[in-house]
C-alpha cells in the first residue's frame, strides 16, 4: 500500500490501492508439515495482555544494489537514513499500539499455491488438501519484491499417494520477540520511476488467524533519501504514515476489522465487522466504526451525532482521510511535511476499530484543522462561505492556517475546489532565520524570522521609513493608503494556554488578544491576533508546534561491518549467503553476551561482507548499545569470530564499527575515507546477482492424468484425487 508523498505544492496521484492490491495475503493455512517435521511451539497463540507492538525490520539489499558500483556512499546513506528512519518510526508506533504478544517465534506461511502445483482432491483420503506435486519453479516467498528468507518461514512437504511424506523444507528458526516483520527496501523500483514525487511505499503481505497484518515491506524510492529536500522528520513521518497502512489502515484490510463486543483482551467472541464503511447520500464513502466516528464528532465539535469519517475518492478503494475535512492528519493523502502532519486522534480511533490492536490514545497529537467547526465543516458546499477561517476565497497571501508558514490562497485535486493557505514553494518559513533580509537590509514591515516567529495578518508599515523622517499622517504618505493585510512573519511568545505576546523588529513585546487588531508602537497598521491556533500546548509557554530536535546521544546508530575469509574459490548462492549471515550474527549475539534485540538489518555481501545496524530495541534487556559496541570493539579486536557453516570455516578478517547521529551524512563520508570504499568497487559475481522472480512461469499441467482444475464443483472433485491450485 502506497503511499505517495508531496511537498510543496506538488500534486500527484496516490498509488496506495494498487500496490496493496497486487499482494496476496497469506494467512496462516492448516500445517503442511508432517507433526513430527513440525517446530514444536504455537506460534500464535493469543490469550495473553497485549504488549507493545514488536516491529522487527530486516533490511533487504536488492540484487542490483548488491556491491555495485557506488563511489559517493549513495547507497549506504540512502540505506542509513531509510534505517534511522525506520526505527524512529517504530519506537513511536510501540507507545501506540499494543497487541497480545505472539509467543514462541514468528514463522511466516508459504502460499501453497506457489509451491505446489496440484493438491489431493479426494476429501476421503488423508492427505485431502496436502500437495501432491510440487511446482518446480518455486523460488520462495517475497513480500513487495522482498525475499522473504527461509528461516523466517514454515516449511513444506510432498505427501505421496501412499507411504510417508517427503520433507522438502523444515520449518525455519522463525523470529523471537516479534509480533510484526518489516522488511525495508531502498530501491529505484518501476514505482518510485512511475511517481517521482512517491518518497516510500509499503504493503502487508500476511495476516495472523484474526487477520492482524504480521509482515510486510517498506520500499523507500532511493532518490528521495538522498536528496536534502527532505528532513529526518519527514523520512520519519512518511515511514509512519506507510507503515499505519501496512499494519491496517487500508482499503484492502478495512473489510477485515474486527468486532470484540466482550473488550479487546478477552478475544472470544470476536468476529468480522458487519460494517466498515457506507456512502452518504452525496456518494461519499464514509468510514462508519464507532470510536472513528465518536472521535470525528468530537473534533468538530458536535458530540452525541454519529457521523461516519469521510475517506477520499481514490478509485474503487480509499485508504486516506478526505482532505478537506482531515487536512494535516497522518493518514491524508497529501503530505504537507512533518511539520504540518499529525498523528491525530481520529487515526487512533481507527486502529482502536480495527480490533487488532490496545490502542494508546494519550499518545494522539491535537489536529487544529477543524477543530470545533461543527457538523458542515469541510464540505464541498460550505468551504467558500465558511467563517471558520480554515478555508480562503480568492488568491491572496497570508498565513497557513498553523501560522509557521505565509501562505497564498490555493486548492488541490484532494479539495475539490476548496480553498487554503498553502506554504509558497519557497522562503515562506516564518521559523527559519535564513528567510529573513540580509542584515542592514530595509525592513519596512519589521518583520523577523526565527524559530519561534509565527505568520501573522498584518499591515504594519515602520513609521520611520527613510526617505519620511518627519513624522506625518499615514494617509499623507502614499505608499500606505489602504495597505491590504498579508502574511508577515513576527516574533511570538506563549504567557499561558492561548495566550501570547508579539514582537517586531525595533518594537517591545505587545500582549497579542486572540481574534483582535493590535496596532504595535512605531508603526502604521495593524496586527491581527490570530484565536485558537497559536499556543495551544497544554504547557502553554512552550511553541505551537514541535519544530526539528536533534536526537539525544544514545539514540545513536551503531552499524558493525565484517569481512569475512573463507576457503579459497568458496561461492555462496543467494540462500546460502542469507544462512551464512544468520550463522554470522548468531556468533556476534553469543561474543557480545546479549539478546538479538540490538542487531537489526543484517546482510553478507558476496565478498563476504557482513554488516548489521546495532540499536537497542524498546523492550531490550541488557546494557546500552554503546556499552555492546565497545565490548564487541575489544573482543573482536582480541580475537576474530570463526564461522562454520557448511563444511567450511569462515574468520573474520577485519572489522569497522561506525557510528552516525542518524541523519547525519557526514560520518559516512569518514567512514568510506576509512578505507572500506574499495570493497565497493568489486562486483557482484554470477552467483549474487541472479535476480529472483516472484514466480516461475509455471503452466497449470496437463500432462497428469490425476490433476485436475480446481474450478470444478465439489462434486466433480470428489471423484477426482487432486487438484491444480489456482495462481493468484
Ligand atoms: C502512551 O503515550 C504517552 C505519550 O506519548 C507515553 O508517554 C506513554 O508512555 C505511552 N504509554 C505506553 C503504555 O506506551
Ligand atoms: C461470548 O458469547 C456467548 C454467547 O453469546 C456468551 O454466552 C459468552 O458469555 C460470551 N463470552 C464473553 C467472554 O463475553
Ligand atoms: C526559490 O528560491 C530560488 C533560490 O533562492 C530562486 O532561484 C527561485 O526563483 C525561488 N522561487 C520562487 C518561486 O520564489
Ligand atoms: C491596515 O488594514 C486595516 C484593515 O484592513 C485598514 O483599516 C488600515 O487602513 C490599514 N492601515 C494601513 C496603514 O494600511
Amino acid at each position: 500500500m502506497l503511499l505517495l508523498f508531496f511537498l510543496g505544492v506538488a500534486t500527484s496521484r496516490c498509488l496506495h490501492d494498487e500496490i496493496q492490491k497486487s499482494v496476496s495475503l497469506l494467512r496462516p493455512p492448516s500445517s503442511q508439515l508432517p507433526t513430527d517435521f513440525r517446530s514444536s511451539f504455537l506460534s500464535l497463540s493469543r490469550s495473553s495482555e497485549p504488549q507493545p507492538l514488536r516491529i522487527q525490520t530486516y533490511y533487504k539489499r536488492d540484487p542490483i544494489s548488491d556491491g555495485v558500483w557506488d563511489p559517493e556512499g549513495h547507497e549506504m546513506r540512502g540505506r542509513s537514513r531509510a534505517l534511522a528512519a525506520v526505527r524512529e518510526a517504530t519506537q513511536r508506533i510501540q507507545g501506540l499500539l499494543a497487541v497480545p504478544p505472539v509467543r514462541g517465534p514468528l514463522l511466516l506461511s508459504r502460499d501453497p499455491a506457489q509451491y505446489c502445483h496440484a493438491v489431493w482432491g479426494d476429501p476421503d483420503t488423508p492427505n485431502y488438501h496436502r500437495c501432491s506435486h510440487l511446482n518446480p519453479g518455486y523460488k520462495g516467498e517475497s513480500c513487495v519484491g522482498a525475499k522473504i528468507p527461509d528461516a523466517h518461514l514454515h516449511g513444506y512437504a510432498l505427501w505421496p499417494e501412499h507411504g510417508p511424506p517427503q520433507l522438502i523444507k523444515p520449518d525455519g528458526p522463525g523470529v523471537q520477540n516479534t509480533d510484526f516483520l518489516l522488511y525495508v527496501r531502498v530501491a529505484h523500483t518501476a514505482k518510485c520511476h512511475q511517481e517521482p514525487s512517491a518518497i516510500a511505499y509499503a504493503a502487508c503481505c500476511q495476516l495472523d488467524s484474526e487477520d492482524r497484518p504480521l509482515a510486510g515491506t517498506i520500499v523507500y524510492c532511493a532518490q528521495h533519501l538522498t536528496s536534502p529536500s527532505l528532513s529526518h522528520s519527514d523520512i520519519v513521518m512518511a515511514t509512519l504514515h506507510e507503515l499505519l497502512h501496512a499494519l491496517g489502515f487500508s482499503g484492502q484490510l478495512f473489510k477485515k476489522w474486527r468486532d470484540c463486543p466482550s473488550g479487546f483482551s478477552i478475544r472470544e467472541n470476536c468476529s468480522t465487522r458487519q460494517q466498515v464503511t457506507r456512502r452518504d447520500k452525496w456518494g461519499q464513502l464514509l468510514l462508519t466504526t464507532p470510536t472513528v466516528s465518536h472521535s470525528l464528532a468530537k473534533h468538530l465539535g458536535v458530540q452525541g451525532v454519529s457521523l461516519g469519517v469521510p475517506l477520499e475518492e481514490e478509485g474503487p478503494l480509499s485508504s486516506h482521510w478526505e482532505a478537506r475535512l482531515l487536512q494535516g492528519s497522518i493518514m491524508a493523502a497529501t503530505f504537507d511535511g512533518a511539520l504540518r502532519t499529525r498523528l491525530d486522534p481520529i487515526t487512533l480511533a481507527a486502529f482502536k476499530d480495527s480490533g487488532w490492536y490496545q490502542v494508546n490514545h494519550s499518545a494522539a497529537e491535537e489536529l487544529l484543522w477543524g477543530q470545533g467547526s461543527g457538523l458542515e465543516f469541510g464540505l464541498v458546499t460550505t468551504c467558500e462561505t465558511s467563517s471558520s477561517g480554515f478555508f480562503c476565497t480568492g488568491s491572496g497571501l497570508g498565513c497557513h492556517y498553523l501560522h509557521l508558514d505565509k501562505g497564498s490562497c490555493s486548492s488541490d485535486p484532494m479539495l475539490e475546489g476548496c480553498r487554503m493557505y498553502k506554504q509558497l514553494a519557497n522562503g515562506s518559513e516564518c521559523w527559519k532565520k535564513e528567510n529573513g533580509l540580509p542584515p542592514g537590509a530595509e525592513n519596512p514591515h519589521g518583520e523577523i524570522y526565527h524559530s519561534q516567529s509565527r505568520c501573522f495578518l498584518a499591515n504594519l508599515t515602520s513609521q520611520l521609513l527613510p526617505g519620511d523622517k518627519t513624522s506625518s499622517h499615514p494617509s499623507q504618505i502614499p505608499h500606505l493608503k489602504g495597505t491590504e493585510l498579508t502574511g508577515r512573519c513576527y516574533l511570538h511568545q506563549c504567557t499561558q494556554k492561548g495566550e501570547y505576546k508579539v514582537q517586531v523588529e525595533g518594537s517591545s513585546w505587545v500582549s497579542c488578544l486572540p481574534g483582535k487588531a493590535i496596532q504595535i508602537p512605531g508603526y502604521y497598521g495593524i496586527l491581527y491576533c490570530p484565536q485558537g491556533r497559536l499556543c495551544q500546548t497544554k504547557e502553554g509557554t512552550n511553541a505551537v508546534t514541535h519544530l526539528p530536535v536533534s536526537l539525544p546521544i544514545q539514540d545513536q546508530l551503531f552499524q558493525l561491518s565484517l569481512g569475512l575469509v573463507g576457503p579459497p574459490g568458496h561461492l555462496l548462492g543467494k540462500e546460502q549467503k542469507e544462512e551464512l549471515a544468520e550463522v554470522v550474527l548468531q556468533a556476534l549475539v553469543n561474543r557480545g553476551g546479549t539478546d538479538r534485540c540490538y542487531f537489526h538489518s543484517w546482510s553478507i555481501t558476496t565478498r563476504l561482507v557482513f554488516t548489521v545496524h546495532m540499536w537497542k530495541s524498546p523492550g531490550c534487556q541488557g546494557p546500552s548499545v554503546a556499552m555492546l559496541y565497545s565490548t564487541l570493539t575489544l573482543t573482536l579486536q582480541e580475537k576474530p569470530l570463526e564461522i562454520y557453516y557448511g563444511d567450511a570455516s569462515f574468520t573474520t578478517k577485519y572489522s569497522k564499527l561506525l557510528v552516525t547521529s542518524d541523519h547525519n551524512p557526514s560520518s559516512f563520508h569518514e567512514f568510506l575515507s576509512m578505507g572500506l570504499c574499495l570493497l565497493l568497487l568489486i562486483l557482484v559475481g554470477a552467483l549474487g546477482t541472479v535476480a529472483y522472480q516472484k514466480r516461475a512461469t509455471l503452466q497449470v499441467g496437463p500432462s497428469a492424468h490425476y490433476h485436475q482444475e480446481i474450478h470444478g464443483t465439489r462434486a466433480q472433485l470428489e471423484t477426482k484425487r487432486s487438484v491444480i491450485l489456482p495462481r493468484t
